[in-house]
């Protein structure tokens, strides 16, 4: 087995069975739910992450401030706070971030060059523990808002010590050339100036050098020199407490190259905080989070050209820039463990922005990749996410949490409609008129004007709900997209949609929403609002819809209110794996006014009441139909009642449907109950064609003994009719 373990530190990604896992959870099984690019996080390796951090400098009790920049998702941060972890951030945003994360504000510092002055009146505000300040005038500007609001401003000056700490150029920033903080006699000036203000109240001193620091040897000589001025300052009177060494704790990205020795740097730094009996602030960003998170990505294609060979993933520079920005290195792991046998190859592994610049590894020699694979592209929780875009208009990946054989979307991939989020057409642009556009404007009213030009940043005049007709074998459906909960209402609205005449009119609503076991939860309302538990033409529609919207590929799972079901795209025909049927009783005699009925009944998900009947299209329907779905047998719930007749090829059904209270042109699980009687009670076997005057279908079903049935399969079409947007009512 090559390569079992991964990481340094808190590994939670192994091989198991041939297959990478994430705690116990197999990543693959996830990419196939969530669809790629992802990030996974792994729960177990953030705390160990973050217990394994505190402990090392625990002689120091330092206040650890977690750098949000790292990763500012909600989940991961509340976990740190939780913790005991406090924050550093660098902008309102993040300071908002922060404290919706649950970060108390008594344990944030805010550090970055340019402040403006709404963020630092918003810092000072919500009281936040300190702000880290860079130069005089963002100092004059904090004194200025702190005696506005009448506040005090707790203050700490960043220190550039001036070292070198040979990372990255780009992310080096205790050097006198970098933009970052003041150095040494500038400080020490300025601590003058709050010494003697009564609006600036010392803290300490703060410094951050650069990141991904492998040595502890520059962090000593900056703190020699954080040192040496807390000391002069001390001399002079300030009373400082506090030394805050920053981040830049630097992990193991690749393999041989280990990470900053924390624990030796713990024992280093020990006797300059102690001696000054300073108190302590870190603030890891990278070393918590970097290693507890993947980029999980899916090979496009594999394109070989007699110079070089490219694997093209469907995760580009937009979901992950370290390789592009910093000629940043990250693992690159096959999902499926690599057979020890076969050959390395060299590729470059690329994304597929328009960009040369767009790759993840180059000329790197790697395990023999396919297409159609996964990758995953390691330590990636740090930085990554937090730095994504979405040029090429691409939306930014999901993100997911696993903890041991539990997973969770912690962050829904972004959506096209995202992407437009505020954007807004100016109407005069592009109005028909041959008139100039600037002599219209000038001659409309002010208050015209503004509506003219800026529609959409008035209160919307229209509610309107996207949606999308579907008929699946003549039973046709409205399906709206409702996993941000847009309809709330879903019974009254299903009463307004489905009415034929007042509304779109069809047989039913179908709701797409959330499911935290499947790809998504189909709810079926019908026209009287009531919620039905499934529909076999109806999930075939659904499935079809998530297929063309990109929610789900050509396989997928969803829930229902009857169970799950599982389905496969065909073109526009779709099959679906239906509930094995239940609650058979054969040869039930109903007892009705004019006569009495014998027929079968049987559960496929919803009840079906069976007749066979000699000719269907003569088959009394509607005159029977309501007697036996109200038959006091059925009750409370009533039934499904079908007619049906034997053919040669196969069968023919018509439906009398509870909820539509008439004849439907087809149902999915009525044809399937047929289908299964027929074969009890005829002999017809499996598969077999019915005929609805929807049109054909086909049911595949095994049987396991005289009434025992299993993998029980519903074909047929499902197509889009059209698209619209429906206005809501009454908003
Ligand atoms: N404190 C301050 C004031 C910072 O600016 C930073 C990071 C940290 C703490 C946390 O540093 P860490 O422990 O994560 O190294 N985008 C680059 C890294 C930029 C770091 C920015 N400042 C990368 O992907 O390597």
């Amino acid at each position: 087995m090559r390569d079992t373990k991964i990481m340094s530190y808190h590994n939670h990604f192994n091989y198991k069975r041939g297959e990478l896992f994430c705690e116990s959870t197999c990543i693959s099984e996830v990419a196939q739910k969530v669809g790629t690019p992802f990030y996974l996080y792994s729960y177990n390796s953030l705390i160990g992450n973050y217990r394994k951090f505190a402990h090392t400098f625990s002689k120091l009790s330092p206040l650890i401030c977690y750098s949000l920049k790292a990763n500012g998702n909600l989940t991961l941060s509340r976990i740190l706070a939780q913790e005991g972890a406090g924050a550093d951030i660098l902008s309102e945003g993040e300071l908002h971030k922060a404290l919706q994360a649950g970060f108390p504000p008594q344990k944030i510092v805010f550090a970055g060059p340019g402040k403006k002055e709404k963020e630092i009146e918003c810092a000072l505000k919500e009281n936040i523990f300190m702000l880290n300040v860079e130069s005089a005038s963002e100092l004059e500007l904090i004194e200025k808002t702190a005696q506005r609001l009448n506040h005090t401003a707790r203050v700490s000056l960043r220190l550039n010590p001036d070292v070198d700490v040979k990372t990255h150029r780009y992310i080096t920033t205790g050097k006198k050339e970098n933009k970052f903080g003041l150095v040494f006699d500038e400080a020490e000036k300025l601590y003058e100036k709050i010494k003697k203000s009564s609006l600036l109240k010392p803290v300490g001193i703060h410094m951050h050098i650069g990141s991904q620091i492998t040595s502890s040897e520059p962090y000593l000589r900056a703190l020699e020199k954080a040192g040496e001025l807390f000391d002069l300052l001390k001399e002079k009177g300030l009373d400082l407490q506090y030394i805050d060494m920053g981040g830049g704790f630097g992990i193991s990205y690749k393999k041989g190259k280990p990470p900053l020795d924390i624990e030796e740097l713990a024992e280093k730094i020990y006797p300059l905080i102690k001696k000054r009996e300073a108190k302590l602030i870190i603030e890891p960003g990278r070393f918590l989070v970097g290693p507890a998170g993947l980029l999980i990505t899916q090979v496009l294609y594999k394109k070989r050209r007699r110079e070089k060979t490219f694997i093209i993933v469907d995760a580009g520079m937009n979901d992950l820039i370290r390789p592009s920005l910093y000629d940043a290195y990250h693992q690159i792991k096959k999902l499926k463990e690599p057979d020890e046998a076969e050959s390395d190859e060299t590729v470059d592994v690329v994304g597929p922005v328009c960009e040369s610049g767009d790759f993840f590894a180059l000329g790197r020699s790697l395990p023999k990749i396919s297409e159609g694979e996964y990758l995953a592209l390691m330590d990636a929780g740090a930085y990554s996410f937090s730095m994504s875009f979405s040029y090429n208009a691409r939306p930014r990946p999901a993100e997911v949490l696993v903890k041991e054989d539990h997973w969770w979307i912690i962050r829904k991939r972004e959506t096209y409609q995202d992407l437009i989020k505020g954007e807004v057409i100016p109407d005069e642009l592009f109005s028909s008129s041959k008139d100039s556009s600037a002599k219209n404007f000038s001659t409309i009213s002010p208050s015209k004007r503004e509506v003219a030009i800026f529609p959409s940043q008035k209160e919307p005049i229209f509610d309107l709900i996207p949606f999308t007709k579907m008929q699946g074998s003549g039973n046709d459906f409205i399906v709206v997209d409702n996993r941000g909960k847009i309809i709330k209402d879903r019974e009254n609205f299903s009463k307004r949609v489905c009415s034929r005449k007042k509304g779109i009119g069809a047989d039913g609503l179908l709701l797409l929403e959330e499911s935290d076991k499947a790809n998504f939860k189909m709810r079926i309302f019908n026209p009287d609002g009531t919620e039905a538990e499934m529909c076999g033409n109806a999930a075939r529609c659904i499935a079809r819809f998530v297929y063309l919207k990109g929610i789900a590929g050509e396989k997928c799972s969803f829930e229902t209110l009857s169970g799950p079901i599982s389905s496969y795209m065909n073109e526009t025909q779709v099959k679906i794996r239906m509930k094995d049927p239940s609650r058979l009783h054969l040869n039930l005699k109903l007892i009705l006014e004019d006569g009495s009925y014998e027929g079968h009944y049987l559960d496929t998900g919803v009840s079906h009441f069976i007749l066979f009947v000699p000719e269907v299209e003569k088959a009394p329907l509607e005159k029977l139909g309501p007697k036996i779905r109200y038959h006091p047998y059925f009750q409370p719930q009533g039934t499904n009642v079908n007619f049906v007749e034997v053919e040669r090829n196969g069968l023919k059904v018509r439906t009398y449907e509870r909820g539509v209270e008439g004849e439907t042109l087809s149902c999915g699980t009525g044809v399937v109950a047929a289908a299964i009687i027929a074969d009890i009670v005829r002999g017809l076997g499996s598969p077999l064609k019915v005929k609805t005057k929807g049109g054909g279908l086909k049911v595949y079903f095994q049987r396991r003994d005289k009434t025992n049935f299993a993998q029980v399969f519903l074909e047929g079409e499902a197509k889009v009719v059209y698209e619209g947007r429906y206005e809501r009512k009454g908003k």
